[in-house]
């Protein structure tokens, strides 16, 4: 995110806070990154890190695939001009309904257990398209709750269910495209993907069906303390390849869009209880979600003018009434006053996609900015949105 301070509290002035604002030149050149280090392979953005259609025209311009987990996420594709040779969809528990509108399409459909191929079986009336996901038994993450690909959790099939049901699905005349396994979110090193590439294409060496290329799943973190190095993802991408045969997928969501996006929030109260000092302000776990559900750190630094102010501590709370409600405890920053602007920086991974409307508060708007110009690309909800049920 390179915009600055005076165009951020320029956005701030004009569309109101909280705000999340986008530098769409951040997200192609992160994309052409991985496109580089990855180059000939399928890069599946995991749409679920933001799915907004400004944001997924960007990736679809610079020629990305897009993997969806949900309905939802698949009609946010189709809005941004994604057509379904290059979606897939990697859905967990999905429903019949869902599996229904599947059978009709052309999209790769990723097989998460053997209920889900039976029933998706029992439903299609042509070919489909499949991929399934190995669950290898190795998991890394930046919390416990992003590990995905460990032995005890839902995810994907583990190798005696995947080969049986990969040959059910031959028998009945699908094409059984890909193997698949995602192992986690926020991985800052190369050793859980390498263990888990090796383990995935053991699985497919042993599976004697054609395969049109494996899918080492997402998960690339990105700094977001200033101590935190870079993942390397042109070493990660060489060592994958001196481990698969087949063409390579990769399903990266926050490495793409993470440190595109600020939020910005303005501080509202500034009080003190029990010695210490709050700093609350307009952006709660309603707006971003990670501090709170998953401790998770973000640079915050105030927008403008520091100068000739001294420091303090600050746990930096929002709006809402819970006391776990928080961007930053213990937060070491300029002495505030009631009216700053403070940034979020990369928030624009699982930051707005996450946010909801908990305690009935509208969520914000989101502004894209390239070339010099700006747009909104999310209007701020109002009321009237929250409370438009047609029930009597
Ligand atoms: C199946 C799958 N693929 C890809 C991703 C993207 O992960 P990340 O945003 O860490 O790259 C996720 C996220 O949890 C996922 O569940």
């Amino acid at each position: 995110m390179r915009l600055s301070d005076y165009t951020l509290s320029d956005l701030a002035g004009r569309y109101d806070t909280p705000l999340y604002v986008t530098d769409g030149e951040r997200i192609r050149e992160r994309h052409r990154k991985l496109r580089d280090a990855f180059e000939g392979s399928r890069i599946y953005y995991s749409c679920k890190a933001n799915t907004n259609t400004g944001i997924l025209k960007i990736l679809r311009e610079e020629g990305s695939f897009a993997d969806a987990v949900s309905m939802g996420e698949v009609f946010a594709c189709f809005r941004a001009g994604f057509t379904e040779e290059r979606m897939m969809f990697t859905g967990t528990g999905v429903r019949d309904e869902e599996l229904a509108f599947l059978a009709e399409r052309s999209m790769i459909i990723n097989i998460d257990s053997c209920s889900e191929l039976k029933r998706l079986c029992a439903l299609s009336k042509k070919p489909l398209d499949l991929s399934f996901r190995l669950n290898p038994g190795v998991g890394a993450g930046h919390s416990d709750k992003t590990i995905t690909g460990s032995r005890n959790t839902k995810f994907g099939m583990e190798e005696d269910t995947l080969m049986s049901a990969a040959r059910l699905a031959v028998e009945r005349g699908h094409n059984v495209r890909a193997l698949h396994c995602h192992i986690g979110s926020g991985i800052m090193s190369n050793e859980p993907f390498i263990k888990a590439a090796e383990i995935l294409e053991s699985v497919a060496s042993r599976l004697d069906v054609p395969l049109e290329f494996l899918d080492v799943g997402g998960g690339f973190g990105v700094p977001y303390r200033d101590d935190e190095m870079e993942l390397d993802v042109s070493s990660l991408a060489k060592a994958l390849r001196s481990i698969i045969k087949e063409p390579l997928a990769i399903e990266p969501g926050r490495y793409i869009v993470a440190d595109s996006t600020v939020l910005l929030t303005r501080v509202n109260t500034i009080k003190s209880n029990g010695g210490k000092s709050f700093a609350e302000v307009d952006a709660g776990f309603n707006t971003l979600i990670r501090p709170a559900m998953y401790g998770s750190y973000h640079r915050i630094r105030l927008v403008g003018d520091q100068e000739d102010r001294g420091k303090r501590t600050y746990d930096i709370v929002g709006p809402l009434c819970e006391s776990g409600d928080f961007l930053a405890l213990d937060r070491e920053m300029p002495e505030l006053e009631e009216g700053d602007i403070l940034a979020i920086e990369n928030a624009g991974a699982y930051g707005y996609s996450m946010s909801s409307n908990y305690n009935s508060r509208p969520r914000a708007a989101e502004i894209l900015v390239e070339h010099g110009r700006d747009r909104m690309i999310r209007r701020r909800e109002s009321y009237d949105d929250l409370f438009s049920e047609k029930v009597a």
